[in-house]
């Protein structure tokens, strides 16, 4: 097979920030040199106090430590808000489309200051100071940014849990952080249905014995009916009546906390990823500019949810520290009709756009009329992010929605990353669809196999990083044994990223997937570890193993293998009411998608799962199990195979 490379357009190119040329020379200066480039680039952010150090890391396996730009002091709010005012207050920092197409706002960085100050405020009367946890549990508004920025503003470290994510799970981030304070809404609105949040959080903090939580801030969204415990619960709007719009911003040094975000991993319960303050705003404003080659005066938008790390820092605080607008929708990509994105996308002259694989595979369901009805002209720069770009998935991107005029940035990236790493740049980098193409600035990709070896050239094998840069994840919240032995232990002075990926003759990278025991389900993770040890709770369940299998539309999908409890019996309504056990236990992106019973699991002799054969045969390739003579029972792989759920 020939692969398709699609040429650098003139276009491209002139309005670049970068040429290849450019490229190559900044690439080289970032990687010789680190000190002079990151202390060059650090200064795109203001400082309070100027740093005069800028990288001190290792990554000595027991000994991991990461800092940046140590000695210097600054605030993220600072920097997303009060710096632009001078120049840039009445342009409009953040346009919100809601769920429903006639209900839109647009907010100016003036009044973006007020309303950050005011919820500093509220919040600052509550008790939040530097350093305190505040957990935001919430739709995607503005009240979410305001939040997030209320927060860095006064030094405190929000947590914010995807508002898909069930009562136990919120409970579990709020004891993992201790967090004295929650903010959330009284429902959330998606695709014109409604999401009980309130209500939510009330049956989270009644589950935690000694619940930290002393109050709850709630924005009023529906205007539904909720319960409101005095003393603990206040709406925001009454609690803001009370406060001015004028707070300082804390100066906080380079390496204090600016969040955590807990994400899942291949084993346990997942955990809080901490970014710091200076390095990590200075690499999703440098990102943020150079990948989507953003200019002053465009508009933005990326389609996540700020649940997750991409909201985190490619809708609010890259963009943001950039002076750019950016778009936050409310919304699903269907609703009211599966042209939603493409109307958005002409009513509000969107120049950027920047979503996941998932959603342009559901979209492409649909046909090609209804992205056609709209002109799309204003579109330059189509990002992707969240799971492998199949090829196909690419050309659709790039014909229907791009009209092959918009270049692709396929970013490479995780929670733990805190930005992009492997991606084109749009005026520099040829494109082959289904590849994240060559790394950032700073970054240094290494390939290496099942030892340790490292790989040259043309190959295929584990991603690691050599050496840091300034957005990487500092610590797991709480454990930082767990940082090193997660991430450093593995292959010795490298950051081990879990995926698995391809090098071809040009260094292009094609991240192939996970190498774990993580899945990726429709862009996002989910630990197999997690969804087991749900089912198991189930009290006619006596053993589970989960893994992903390929989904058309999702990426993967959820797999799991179920033995139950002698006497039960296994049928589609034990089926379904376990799906809808794991949705209520961790949130409907954890449903198991297809289920087998079965009277036992492949085991080796000391009793542990051999997950490569449960792995081919969801994938219906059961033709190449490879070596079974190690199982205690080899019977119980032709039950497995007879069985079996999904006959791709
Ligand atoms: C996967 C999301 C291929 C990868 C920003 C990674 C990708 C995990 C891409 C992180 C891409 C993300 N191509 N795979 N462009 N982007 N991934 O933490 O497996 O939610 O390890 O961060 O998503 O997911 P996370």
């Amino acid at each position: 097979m020939t692969e398709r490379v699609v040429d650098v357009q003139d276009a491209w190119r002139e309005r670049g920030l970068v040429d290849d040329a450019k490229y190559r020379e900044m690439y080289e200066a970032s990687v010789s040199d680190p000190e002079t480039f990151w202390g060059e680039h650090g200064k795109r952010i203001d400082w309070m106090t100027p740093f005069t150090k800028v990288k001190d890391t290792s990554f000595a396996p027991d000994n991991v430590s990461i800092k940046w730009f140590e000695d210097g002091k600054t605030n993220v709010a600072h920097n997303c808000i009060d710096r632009h005012l001078e120049t840039r207050g009445d342009q409009v920092a953040i346009i919100w489309e809601g769920d429903d197409p006639n209900d839109d706002k647009h907010i100016t960085y003036k009044e973006l200051h007020g309303e950050v100050c005011r919820w500093a405020n509220v919040l600052k009367n509550r008790g939040v100071e530097k350093g305190s946890r505040v957990i935001l549990y919430l739709p995607m508004i503005p009240e979410a940014a305001y939040a997030m920025l209320a927060c860095a503003r006064l030094g405190a470290i929000h947590a914010i849990v995807f508002g898909g994510f069930s009562p136990d799970s919120l409970a579990s981030r709020i004891k993992g952080c201790e967090a004295k304070l929650v903010i959330t809404a009284d429902e959330g609105l998606r695709g014109g249905r409604k999401v009980p949040l309130k209500a939510n959080v009330d049956e989270a903090i009644k589950r935690l014995d000694d619940a930290s939580v002393d109050h709850v801030v709630v924005v009023r969204r529906t205007g539904g009916n909720v319960t409101m415990e005095a003393g603990r619960d206040v709406y925001y709007d009454e609690a803001a009546k009370e406060v001015t719009d004028d707070c300082p911003a804390v100066p906080v040094e380079a390496e204090h906390p600016l969040f955590i975000l807990y994400t899942s991993g291949s084993t346990g319960q997942p955990k809080g990823v901490v970014h710091t303050t200076g390095g990590y705003l200075v690499y999703a404003a440098m990102t943020h500019e150079y990948v989507f080659d953003y200019h002053e005066g465009d508009v933005y938008w990326c389609t996540a949810d700020v649940g997750w790390v991409t909201g985190h820092s490619y809708i609010v605080y890259g963009p943001l520290a950039n002076g750019a607008t950016t778009l936050m929708f409310e919304g699903i990509p269907t609703y009211p009709t599966n042209g939603r994105f493409w109307e958005v996308v002409d009513k509000h002259k969107v120049n950027i756009f920047y979503t996941a694989p998932t959603a342009i595979r559901s979209l492409m369901g649909g046909g090609e009329a209804p992205v056609k009805k709209t002109s799309r002209k204003s579109l330059r720069v189509l990002g992707s992010v969240g799971e492998p770009i199949n090829p196909e998935a690419w050309e659709w991107y790039y014909k229907v929605v791009g009209d092959e005029r918009c270049s692709i940035v396929d970013t490479w990236w995780q929670t733990e990353t805190g930005g992009i790493l492997i991606t084109p740049l749009p005026g520099a980098t040829k494109l082959k669809p289904g590849s994240a193409t060559r790394p950032f600035f700073g970054v240094q990709p290494v390939m290496v196999d099942a030892e340790g070896k490292e790989l040259d050239g043309k190959c295929e094998g584990n991603l690691c990083i050599k050496d840091s840069w300034p957005g990487q994840m500092r610590t797991v919240y709480g454990d930082h044994e767990r940082f090193e032995q997660t991430y450093f232990a593995t292959y010795k002075n490298l950051y081990f990223t879990g995926d698995g990926a391809r090098r071809d003759e040009d260094g292009y990278y094609w991240i192939t997937g996970r190498v774990d025991d993580v899945i990726n389900v429709s862009g996002h993770r989910m630990g197999t570890a997690e969804v087991e040890s749900s089912l198991v709770a189930h009290k006619k369940v006596s053993e589970a193993a989960v893994v992903g299998y390929p989904h058309n539309v999702k990426g993967q999908g959820i797999y799991a293998y179920v033995t139950l409890n002698e006497g039960e019996e296994g049928d589609d309504a034990l089926r379904k009411e376990l799906v809808a056990w794991v949705r209520k236990d961790i949130g409907p992106i954890a449903s198991p998608d297809l289920i087998q019973f079965s009277p036992g699991l492949p085991k080796t002799r000391s009793g542990k799962i051999m997950r490569r054969i449960l792995r081919k045969i969801a994938e219906d390739d059961f033709g190449s199990l490879g070596d079974t003579s190690t199982l205690a029972e080899p019977a119980v792989v032709e039950d497995l195979i007879e069985n079996r759920q999904n006959r791709a």
